[in-house]
């Protein structure tokens, strides 16, 4: 009897990936170990874009998203390849074509380790780490007195777009509006102006805190912190490029450690721009929208 088997290599077309099962999608980012739940895929579909990769019984091998922000910029996202067709070229394949759909604007997106290599040669250039905080948040903050802080309806959106384009680069009202419909929102004013706001939602295995805008690292702390008292016991996840600043001492203190890092590239125009007071997103929204 003979010892061996030759299995025979397949071909895998791209389909959109509003045409999946979302459970197939889930199986596919459980398999990388990334926490996202179906809802997170449902709530990624509904404001972006993306293709997979299936087999001819519609089996999913990998996927790729983008998100259109403003006039000339797409966010790329859930880049994945399931582990058992890893460095067969699939992956620079499904990127090829997201970005000769996006061809025109401008690109950025957060890599992980495996993916660097694919980025820096497809032309992506280095801008700055991601510190993924996240766990079981067991410590309040003492409570800040009342500083201009209030929740903010989803019928009142559009009042952040001046104030967070400002931080993010360009109007991504469209995204905003889209987020605050599954979160809750709090807005900092100050003499009536917008001087800060931040987000929270559900989230894989808990909740995320982002976006997070603010002028300053103590308005973004006071905008986290009064979020907290809903999420005590929970699992917290915040997504910040800040390093060493008082921002990011203050997510260590109350239990949110750096679980792994990534990193910001972009292509074309650079993303990120900071000057000093102005408005500056301290949590991204979510890993694939930055
Ligand atoms: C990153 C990832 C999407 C790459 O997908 P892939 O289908 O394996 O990619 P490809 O086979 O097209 O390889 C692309 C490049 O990646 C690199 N690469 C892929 N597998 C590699 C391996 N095992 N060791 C070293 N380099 C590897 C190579 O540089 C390759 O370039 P080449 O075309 O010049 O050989 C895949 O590893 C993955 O899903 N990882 C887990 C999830 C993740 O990190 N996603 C990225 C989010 S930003």
């Amino acid at each position: 009897m003979a010892k061996t088997v030759r299995v025979k290599s397949f071909q895998l077309i791209a389909r959109d990936i509003a045409d999946v099962d979302v459970h197939l999608l889930h199986v596919l980012s459980i398999g990388v170990g990334w926490p996202h739940r179906p809802a997170d895929w449902e709530f990624l579909r509904q404001v972006g874009q993306g293709i997979v990769a299936v087999d001819d019984i519609g089996r999913v091998f990998c996927s790729a998203m983008w998100f259109l922000q403003g006039e000339d910029l797409a966010t790329i996202g859930l880049v994945i390849t399931t582990p058992r067709a890893q460095a067969q070229g699939a992956g620079r394949w499904l990127m090829e074509e997201v970005m000769e759909r996006c061809k025109g604007r401008n690109l950025t997106l957060n890599s992980t380790k495996a993916a660097y290599p694919l980025y820096l040669s497809l032309g992506f250039e280095k801008e700055a780490t991601v510190f993924l905080h996240g766990g079981i948040l067991s410590t309040l903050p003492a409570a800040a007195r009342d500083h201009g802080l209030d929740e903010l309806p989803t019928t009142q959106i559009e009042e952040l777009a001046d104030y967070d384009t400002e931080a993010f680069g360009v109007n991504r009202s469209a995204v905003l509006v889209q987020l605050s419909k599954r979160s809750v929102t709090c807005v900092l004013r100050r003499s009536d102006k917008v001087v800060g706001y931040a987000m929270r939602r559900q989230f894989g295995r808990g909740h995320v805190i982002g976006p997070i805008v603010a002028s300053n690292d103590e308005d973004a702390i006071l905008l986290v912190g009064w979020h907290l008292p809903a999420l005590k016991d929970g699992y917290v996840r915040i997504d910040t490029r800040e390093d060493t600043s008082p921002f990011a001492e203050f997510l260590t203190q109350i239990g949110l450690p750096t679980t792994s890092t990534t990193m910001t590239m972009s292509k074309g125009r650079r993303f990120l721009n900071r000057s000093d007071a102005s408005p500056w997103v301290y949590g991204l929204a979510a890993h694939a929208l930055n």
